[in-house]
């Protein structure tokens, strides 16, 4: 036995129970949906794909190659000539691009300003979605991002779409970035790409009309999904 086959404490399934389908979590940044995503995909003995990473290393390539942000044609490019690895491993998430590990710099404050830009790209957003696709293949994961229940994969279930008020988002991403980050300015910084990426032409944020809501305001991560695994049990196939 590899310690792969080791009984996980934090599982709730057997192997041969593992979930089978597809979760969508959508929503937009703040509301904890990656670090529930992570979790839920732990719970269920599922892979993990974060999409937004996926966005944000095609956007370090955009930096890297040095082409100008508002050339279309030249970005779309600069991402296809790029290799982008991302792990599904919701215990080990790691993203590389052209083989180098890139955790630290996809969350830099360049590529964060950048991201929104170079993923309202329909080209870009057409590469990048056809590699998720293939990714999530057959099942069996949790797929986090803002158009996975209404593009990426329309027949994810159950497909969850995450909110919370604007001043929680913004203290937890403040959390997130570390003391003594300015409250104030990431609340404006978020209020900014939720505006472009909720106004943008090419597969806007936008809540599945089939999504179940919930809002994380007042909730603990673990109740949250406490309240996913219950509502997976419900709506989900196994395997
Ligand atoms: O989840 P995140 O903040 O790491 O995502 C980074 C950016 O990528 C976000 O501003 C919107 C974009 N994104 C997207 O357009 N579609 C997705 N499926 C995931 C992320």
């Amino acid at each position: 036995m590899t310690s792969h086959d080791a009984p996980d404490p934090a599982r709730d399934v057997a192997a041969d129970d593992a979930f089978a389908g597809v979760v969508a979590m959508d929503g937009p940044s703040g509301t904890g949906k990656s670090t529930v995503a992570r979790r839920l995909a732990v719970r269920l003995g599922a892979r993990y794909l974060d999409t937004g990473a996926m966005y944000r290393a095609a956007t370090l390539a955009v930096l890297r190659s040095g082409v100008a942000q508002t050339d279309d044609t030249a970005v779309t490019a600069a991402v296809a000539g790029s290799r982008i690895d991302i792990s599904t491993d919701p215990r080990h998430p790691a993203t590389r691009l052209d083989g180098e590990p890139v955790d630290g710099p996809i969350r830099s404050a360049e590529v964060t300003a950048a991201v929104s830009g170079v993923s309202a790209i329909r080209a870009v957003r057409a590469h990048l979605v056809a590699a998720q696709r293939q990714l999530i293949g057959a099942g069996g994961i949790v797929v986090e991002g803002r158009d996975i229940g209404s593009v990426v994969c329309p027949s994810a279930a159950p497909k969850i779409y995450l909110t919370a008020s604007a001043e929680t988002r913004a203290r937890r991403r403040a959390g997130e970035l570390g003391a003594g980050t300015d409250v104030a300015a990431v609340a404006a910084d978020i209020a900014r790409r939720d505006r472009l990426d909720s106004s943008r032409a090419a597969s806007p944020l936008a809540q599945a009309s089939d999504a179940i809501e919930i809002d994380t305001t007042n909730l603990e991560i673990d109740e949250v999904v406490n309240r996913l695994v219950d509502i997976v049990r419900r709506t989900a196939p196994h395997a």
